[in-house]
């Protein structure tokens, strides 16, 4: 199948890349010349591991083509993609859909035989409504139909993710002409054992934002349950477990940590609560999630400004700074609300990320490795939980006083009870030697 992606960010580039990889001859398309160029060398704008790979294979069997002539590429394909990002707008909740309306109308100008036009970019419910209405006021002959597919692939799993998904969903109001198109495009899936999800294209657009809201809250949930396991001494480790094998609950998505971040669960649920809105919803739960979210990076301050206790001229140092592990992405992360509050207590503050220096943090000192922070730090905050903060080495402060706190509860409390180290970590029984 001929298939274009338009927007080569985050979504349109795994997908495009992996959907050539499975055959298919795509062309990715982006307005941004520089990027365009760096992906026809190979050059690859994100971090995703494993994309770099994928990337040049198919370059090299010219099923890949990166360009930035959209009429070329919708002219030539089958399959429309939009997959343009779709930003919280200057509102500061609703999601900005200038870039699919705008891909919506030259789509419009550029038909020239049937076009199966799916989109991919997270769009509140009824923006599938918007695109087709738009491409028949402007071009009333063209034949064509607008399909909703959203992604759920997750930032330095996203390969994964888009091979080996629970399911696809697709939304569809003219399923007749479509279907055997789409299964045969997701065949390579759905025969892995993916559910092939269909339905129609308002609820495939929810469905969207239930599962990133969904998921905000079962996050937000086990971290106000960890607050409570530090009080009363209970572990949220074995609660997670606890809970979760209850198969009405689930295990996944109960780590407790530092708050969820990321350039999507923040925009989404703000953008649900904005949808609810125009449609005279409220959505009180997801109003409560995003609250509590916001409020648990200042709490973590706190008790960071606790640990540190009262005397002058502490160094923290923070051992990744990004939303998670396996991105290079600081879109909301948690560190950019915890920081400032740390500054205004006249803490020193270094980081150390495996991804490099962060432009977002460039008033903070960058160490160049784990060690570095350690030497340098009273307490050290494992922020992220990239593999290499797993075994870190904490002999290097020979007989001087350590504190950690373990924000993704990598160690476990009593790998320090012999060490000269006071352990803190989220929701289990502290491990704090008295002096
Ligand atoms: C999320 C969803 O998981 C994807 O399914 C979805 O496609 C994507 O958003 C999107 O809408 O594009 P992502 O933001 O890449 O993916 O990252 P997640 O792995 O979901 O993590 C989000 C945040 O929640 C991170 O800060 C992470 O550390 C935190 N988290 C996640 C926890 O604190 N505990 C957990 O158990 C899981």
């Amino acid at each position: 199948m001929n298939i274009c992606f338009i927007g080569t960010g985050y979504v349109g580039l795994v997908s495009g890349v992996l959907f050539s990889d499975f055959g298919h001859k795509v062309i990715c398309v982006d307005n941004d010349r520089i990027k365009i160029d760096k992906l026809n060398k190979g050059i690859i704008p994100i971090f995703e591991p494993g994309l770099d790979e994928l990337v040049n294979r198919n370059l090299n069997s010219k099923r890949l083509v990166f360009t930035t002539d959209i009429k070329y590429a919708i002219k030539s394909s089958d399959i429309v993609f939009i997959a343009v990002g779709t930003p919280t707008a200057k509102d500061g909740i609703s999601a900005d859909l200038k870039n699919v309306y705008s891909a919506s109308n030259i789509i419009a100008n550029n038909i020239n035989k049937y076009k199966l036009i799916i989109i991919k970019s997270t769009v509140p419910v009824c923006t599938g409504d918007d695109v087709e209405n738009i491409i028949k006021k402007k071009n009333s002959s063209s034949k064509f139909t607008v399909v909703s597919n959203p992604e759920f692939l997750r930032e330095g799993e996203a390969i994964r993710d888009f091979r080996y998904p629970d399911r696809v969903v697709i939304g569809c109001n003219n399923l007749k002409k479509t279907r055997s198109i789409l299964e045969k495009l997701y065949e390579p899936i759905i025969k892995k054992g993916a559910k092939f999800i269909v339905t129609t294209r308002r609820s495939s657009e929810l469905i969207k934002y239930a599962s990133n809201a969904f998921l905000a809250t079962k996050i937000t949930f086990i971290n106000e349950i960890a607050n409570l396991c530090e009080k009363v001494g209970s572990n949220v480790e074995d609660i997670a477990i606890g809970i979760g094998t209850d198969e009405r609950i689930g295990p996944r998505f109960l780590r407790a940590g530092p708050a969820y971040g990321g350039s999507c669960f923040p925009k989404d649920t703000k953008a649900l609560i904005k949808i609810g809105k125009k449609f005279n919803i409220d959505m009180s739960v997801v109003k409560t999630v995003i609250k509590s979210n916001e409020k648990r990076k200042l709490l973590l301050a706190d008790k960071i400004i606790k640990i540190l206790g009262k005397s002058k001229n502490k160094n923290v140092g923070f051992l990744g700074v990004t939303f998670k592990a396996n991105t290079d992405d600081m879109r909301d992360s948690q560190c950019l609300k915890i920081f400032p509050k740390l500054l205004k207590k006249g803490i020193n503050i270094a980081y150390y990320d495996p991804t490099g220096k962060k432009k977002e943090l460039e008033n903070f000192i960058f160490r160049k490795s784990s060690d570095e922070i350690i030497k340098n730090s009273d307490l050290v905050i494992i922020h992220t939980e990239w593999d290499e903060f797993r075994s870190l080495n904490f002999n290097i402060i020979k007989n001087r006083k350590l504190k950690i706190f373990d924000l993704r509860n990598l160690y476990q409390p009593n790998t320090f009870a012999n060490k000269n180290i006071n352990y803190y970590s989220i929701g289990r029984k502290y491990y704090e030697k008295k002096a």
